[in-house]
């Protein structure tokens, strides 16, 4: 019996249809192995192109740390976006930095937003010549004095998280106060302090976290320039949502509406950088993977695939759902709930629970959807299972 793809129209909803097509005819095409991820480059440079257009005077840099992988930031660094440049990126590690340079990546299109660095990454980042750099303490300020002596540096801010499905509040930021002290701090050790930067929480559904964040920026602009430190860099992170299981926020709607907070609280004299990560990358990549097992449980169903928490869908722990799409004989009709899990040894490794799929056979394909971003960059090879390569189509 020939095997499909069913695709009801709750799951049509949450997809990018060029590339489900695209991955579709992959696998039609070719023997995959998987498991594999497959992105589809022409949906990444459209939405890099998209991304920082509505707001005025503004820079995406994308945030590497969600897809680092080579081919994905040569295909970043070769696109042309509507005004004819090209985006930049924002790193943290000294591996991130060693892929922009093995692309060519010239270091003025390279910003670094971890306010806390390893001192060999700091080091060969100032050797590159890289000369942006986020903190919060004033122990970074000892530290980017000695390592990166009159470099830029924007403060980061602690903001709410609510509403993002994978918040990133408390590790970083300071409140307004201390943020003004630090800037102060960073002019007596010879830095130039350019701004401020935050971020609102990964996937992050709730549009007045933007609000809650730009006042505070605005505080901080007002407070330093009171003590005459002249800010002029508005950092507004990532945070742009993707489709999982749910409608979200379209990023254009989320721009005109922080375009016109800083509208009204700026004015026009601030150059404004953004660093996607997620919406650059994740609706672009569907994870192929397929069926290793199944099992019946007390009353539950459980079906085991080659992709799982460890080597590849670790943010399924932190509360991001994915869809699933599974290649069938049976009708949609016919649908039971599974436990899905993945292939390591460890009880951790459940991916999610209650998922609705037609049975499978072992060996049929299961697509996970969105899942370009955070994938193959949190993956571990753990109990000796290889991370998914990556394919771009
Ligand atoms: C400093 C910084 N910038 C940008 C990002 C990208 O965020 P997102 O993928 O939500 O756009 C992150 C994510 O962790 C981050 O820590």
């Amino acid at each position: 019996m020939v095997k499909t793809f069913k695709i009801d129209s709750a799951k049509a909803k949450m997809v990018d249809k060029s590339t489900l097509l695209k991955v579709l005819s992959y696998i039609d095409s070719s023997e995959v192995r998987t498991p594999v991820l497959a992105i589809n480059g022409e949906k990444v440079r459209a939405n890099i192109s998209l991304i920082g257009h509505n707001i005025r005077n503004c820079k995406a840099y994308y945030a590497v740390k969600a897809n680092p992988d080579i081919g994905m930031i040569r295909l970043l660094n070769d696109t042309l976006l509507r005004d004819g440049s090209r985006c930049g990126f924002e790193i943290s590690s000294m591996g991130e930095l060693k892929v922009l340079m093995e692309a060519g990546v010239e270091p003025s299109r390279i910003i670094c937003s971890n306010p806390v660095k390893t001192l060999a990454f700091l080091r060969e980042a100032v050797d590159y010549g890289v000369t942006y750099y986020s903190y919060d303490s004033a122990t970074e300020v000892d530290k980017l004095a000695v390592y990166a002596p009159g470099c830029n540096v924007y403060v980061r801010l602690s903001i709410p998280n609510e509403g993002s499905e994978w918040p990133l509040s408390k590790k970083f930021g300071v409140e307004v106060d201390d943020a003004v002290i630090l800037l102060e701090k960073a002019v007596q050790k010879g830095l130039n302090p350019v701004g401020v930067t935050f971020h609102v929480g990964s996937q992050c559904n709730n549009i007045y976290n933007w609000n809650i964040a730009l006042d505070k920026a605005r505080l901080v602009f007002d407070m330093a320039g009171r003590k005459g430190i002249e800010l002029s860099f508005l950092n507004i992170g990532g945070g742009y949502p993707v489709k999982y299981t749910k409608s979200v926020l379209a990023i254009d709607t989320i721009e005109k509406h922080i375009n016109a907070l800083i509208a009204e609280r700026f004015g026009d004299d601030v150059s404004v950088a953004v660093e996607p990560g997620r919406a650059v990358v994740g609706d672009a990549g569907i994870m192929i993977s397929s069926v290793t097992g199944k099992a019946d449980r007390l009353d539950e169903k459980w079906l085991y695939i080659d992709v799982g928490v460890f080597n590849g869908l670790m943010e399924s722990v932190g509360g991001i759902r994915y869809t699933y799409i599974v290649e069938t004989t049976q009708h949609t009709g016919n649908k039971k709930s599974w436990v899905l899990a993945g292939p390591s040894c460890d009880s951790f490794d459940v991916i999610d629970k209650n998922v609705e799929l037609n049975e499978p056979e072992v060996g049929d394909i299961v697509l996970v959807l969105s899942a370009g971003a955070y994938t193959i960059s949190y993956a571990s090879e753990f109990n000796g299972i290889t991370i998914p390569k990556t394919v771009i189509l």
